[in-house]
């Protein structure tokens, strides 16, 4: 249900991922973009006195280009980057369960590129039609999500289109390090928009994680920023894809162990990815599994919003981060989680509402 991780090495490896993660500018690049506005920063001050800590902020990317997640600051990034140093290929190609597939689509446009977007079996209708509005041809698989992963890499192979994948193995890291590089957009925003230079302004950060890039970019940005005066950070997880919570306790990359079904639709994913898997493991605090009943007791909570905070709408995958301050606070079983993090009364956290509800009405 949870799992402490005591001694983080809390420095990096600095190989080909890091180097991409340090030279990266990609709030330089996203604010060139059309339709560019920083997301907001929610400070929920009603809930946090509610839950007795200092304080509860939210950065909320269900407003992000209008396309309902953070997910589109990777891919832009990176095909911008590719487009520097290659001739992109006339069609680009991923695997997706949602909304990587969609922030594709969208620059690809950008880049007056052709798409095409696989996505496995469990993908809602709502999530295939946004994306085949956005110009792409959707094709789904009767696969789940590591094998659909697998067939856009062979496929582009065979038929000479440029993968651009959020996902890295041995052999395939460059273009994910350039997504993570691009996730780092909201972080340098919520620098701009609140952290300090020598110590961050907030003491627990929580995460959702589906093949673990995102996670991994928030934890590197504190590595690199903090060192070991970084928050304390805790990755949360459905229970049924919970794969980097199965890597820890197996001490390596490993499958998920349950069915892949969750109501958090982007987080049903595999194996974590190679190279986040070697960030997560430098510093992070915790993992946490979480049940669809908790995702949607979070879900509720943002959108029955105490006294005068604003209501947040979030999807499922976006309110999976709350679930795990949730699962802290109420549950029992957690009190050693709680104490390993310093969860309490001085305790500043982070979270993101990583998606809004922009499929919900589809
Ligand atoms: C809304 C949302 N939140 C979180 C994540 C997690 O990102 P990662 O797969 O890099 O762990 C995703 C991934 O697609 C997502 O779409």
């Amino acid at each position: 249900m949870c799992f402490l991780i005591n001694f983080p090495t809390n420095h990096l490896t600095k190989d080909t991922t890091h180097r991409i993660l340090l030279k990266g500018h990609p709030l330089n690049f996203h604010k060139k973009l059309k339709n560019y506005k920083s997301t907001v920063l929610h400070n929920l001050r009603g809930l946090a006195s509610k839950w007795n800590l200092c304080a509860i902020h939210v950065k909320d990317e269900s407003t992000r280009f209008g396309l309902g997640s953070f997910k589109p600051l990777g891919v832009s990034y990176a095909v911008h980057k590719l487009n520097k140093i290659v001739n992109l290929k006339e069609t680009l190609c991923a695997a997706t369960d949602g909304n990587h597939g969609i922030g594709l689509s969208w620059i690809s446009q950008v880049f007056n590129k052709k798409c095409v977007i696989y996505v496995p079996r469990h993908t809602t209708k709502s999530r295939t039609k946004f994306i085949t509005n956005l110009g792409s041809k959707v094709i789904k698989l009767e696969k789940n999500y590591d094998q659909t992963c697998e067939h856009a890499l062979q496929t582009s192979k065979k038929m000479d289109w440029q993968l651009v994948q959020d996902v890295s193995f041995k052999g395939y890291e460059k273009i994910p390090a350039y997504i993570m590089s691009g996730y780092q957009t909201h972080m340098h925003e919520i620098g701009e928009q609140i952290e300090c230079k020598e110590l961050p302004f907030f003491d627990v950060v929580f995460l959702q994680c589906g093949v673990g890039s995102w996670a991994a970019s928030c934890i590197w940005y504190y590595l690199e920023k903090y060192g070991s005066k970084r928050p304390k950070i805790i990755l949360v997880e459905p229970r049924e894809s919970a794969g980097v919570y199965e890597s820890f306790k197996s001490k390596k990359r490993t499958n998920p162990k349950g069915s892949l079904k969750t109501i958090a639709q982007s987080l049903n994913c595999g194996k974590p990815s190679l190279s986040a898997w070697g960030i997560i493991q430098s510093g992070c605090d915790g993992c946490i599994k979480v049940d669809d009943a908790d995702i949607i007791a979070a879900k509720n909570i943002y959108l029955n919003s105490k006294g005068n905070d604003p209501k947040i709408f979030s999807g499922a995958s976006g309110a999976v981060g709350l679930a795990g301050l949730l699962k802290c606070l109420n549950d029992k079983k957690f009190g050693n989680m709680k104490k390993h993090i310093g969860l309490g009364p001085n305790s500043k956290v982070l979270l993101f509402n990583t998606e809004g509800t922009l499929f919900d009405n589809l």
